[in-house]
């Protein structure tokens, strides 16, 4: 889903988030890792809140890759109470706001107390349209893309889809955000400079905005600045200068 031409002064149309720094944070504090979480949820509510009165249609959080598994058990349960608790308690908020909920990722994998604080939140908010807000839970890019290749080999096996059918449009429709723009922006804080298998595929031509700031230091004056930093890039999807910024009165 890409347009050509420059985005200069523009809002995003999705913009994804990792969230990083939560333990980092705490440390500094000489507080538990799982307080970090804990004062990351006062960040998420601050950029769900803002996102939702700019207008920006499509809001996406990764909270729990598939790798943090492998977190201490504590920290890995804390977080799934943590995650129960907020979806529960922002329901009323995203029913006011028109907000729908989404998610991404193997869910299944979800203890059963999360995926019933979901079925609840996604089902009360389904008919939202204003703004989605996916979470991104035990999620990872690569098996998201091996998922949807296996339901393409399937299909594929079953007579449903010949190989010459597989496009990028029939690609991007087997992944766990089909029908979602791609993002614009991709904000990451903490300092770290990497992905970390966050929306491989959906990413290609995303803006990335790195800021040093720790998640739970992240607000509505943060966020406000990486969309100020993003409004001002110049995106060409692989174009020349002139082709992707025609002068003026050439359009
Ligand atoms: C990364 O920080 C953050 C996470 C693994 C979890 C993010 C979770 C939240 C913000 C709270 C719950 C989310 C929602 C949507 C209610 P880190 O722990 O890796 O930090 P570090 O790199 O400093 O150790």
């Amino acid at each position: 889903m890409r347009s050509g031409g420059t985005d200069a002064g523009a809002l995003p149309r999705h913009v994804a988030v990792i969230m990083d720094g939560n333990g980092r944070w705490a440390r500094f504090r000489g507080l538990p890792r799982v307080e970090g979480h804990r004062m990351g949820i006062r960040s998420v509510r601050a950029v769900v809140e803002c996102a939702r009165e700019l207008g920006i249609p499509y809001l996406t959080l990764y909270a729990f890759s598939v790798e943090n598994w492998g977190r201490p058990e504590p920290e890995v349960s804390t977080l799934m109470g943590l995650l129960r608790e907020f979806l529960l308690s922002e329901l009323p908020e995203f029913v006011r706001h028109r907000i729908r909920l989404n998610v991404i990722g193997e869910a299944w994998q979800l203890p059963a107390f999360v995926r019933e604080a979901l079925a609840r939140t996604q089902s009360a908010t389904a008919v939202h349209d204003e703004m989605t807000l996916t979470l991104a839970l035990s999620y990872a890019g690569r098996n998201e893309i091996v998922r949807a290749a296996r339901k393409l080999a399937e299909d594929a096996a079953a007579g449903r889809i010949a190989p010459e059918q597989i496009s990028e449009e029939v690609f991007a429709g087997r992944l766990d955000t089909a029908g979602m723009p791609d993002p614009d922006l991709v904000i990451r804080t903490s300092g770290e400079l990497r992905v970390s298998n966050f929306l491989l595929w959906q990413g290609a031509y995303a803006e990335f905005v790195f800021t040093d700031v720790l998640w739970p230091d992240f607000g509505k004056p943060e966020f406000l600045q990486a969309l100020d930093e993003y409004s001002r890039r110049h995106r060409r999807f692989g174009l020349t200068e002139e082709q992707a910024e025609p002068p003026s009165g050439g359009k």
